[in-house]
């Protein structure tokens, strides 16, 4: 592989994003190259000489994209409004990854009676943007934990009255014996692209922001 300046960088995380973009990927003509859940490798070539992968974490890809280290990204609107959006153009809603983000509690735990009383909350959360706005909209008293995974544990081990997480099945709750008693917003992944790069590699990324378009709708 060789980068010159006309190489497009597209950041993506592993997991559920990386396997959701790839049909959206093919219908823009691009193949990529290797199984990121077989190779180490963080950069993954494609079929087009021109057009390369990144593999960032799913909280980095807004800042490779922002700061221009990837033009183009595929990122969760949880993730998205954590970040703040800065400098990144966000053309698409590409209506992957689908889920939602919801406030739990343990099963034992009377919420509606505590935010009633105007109780002040401890919530622990990886969200602590989208938990703030939310509860302070709410008229909500809370004390936020910034946690890094497993927000689970939170309300079992007594750090925390409620979490504000990612649900999709609801299976994660459901075997920590917590309910979901809000539900604060849906989420899905959006296409994110460097506004400069999208200024000075137009040619090459517009076909791609097309292609995605048509594959999403
Ligand atoms: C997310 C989220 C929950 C789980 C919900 O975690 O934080 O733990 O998925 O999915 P479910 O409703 O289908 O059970 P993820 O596996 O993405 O890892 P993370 O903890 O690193 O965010």
């Amino acid at each position: 592989m060789t980068f010159t300046p006309d190489t497009i960088t597209l950041a993506l995380s592993k997991g559920r994003i990386f396997d959701e973009t790839l049909p959206l990927l093919r219908a823009a003509g691009i193949e990529v190259l290797e199984d990121p859940e077989k190779s180490r490798k963080l950069i993954l070539p494609t079929n087009q000489p021109q057009v390369r992968v990144v593999l960032v974490r799913a909280s980095d890809v807004p800042t490779y994209v922002q700061y221009g280290g990837a033009d183009l990204g595929v990122t969760g609107l949880d993730t998205l409004i954590e970040h703040g959006g800065a400098g990144l153009y966000q053309p698409l809603d590409l209506r992957i990854a689908r889920c939602r983000m919801s406030v739990a509690v343990r099963a034992d735990f009377d919420y509606a009676q505590a935010v009633r009383q105007g109780s002040r909350l401890k919530v622990a959360t990886k969200y602590v943007g989208i938990a703030r706005d939310f509860f302070a909209a709410k008229g909500v008293h809370v004390d936020l934990i910034k946690l890094y995974g497993s927000m689970e544990l939170a309300p079992l081990t007594g750090l925390a009255d409620a979490i504000v997480d990612l649900v999709s099945t609801g299976n994660t709750l459901k075997a920590n014996q917590l309910v979901e008693v809000e539900r604060i917003m849906d989420i899905s992944s959006r296409l994110v692209v460097n506004q400069a790069a999208l200024k000075l590699k137009q040619d090459a990324i517009r076909p791609i922001i097309d292609a995605f378009a048509s594959a999403t709708t």
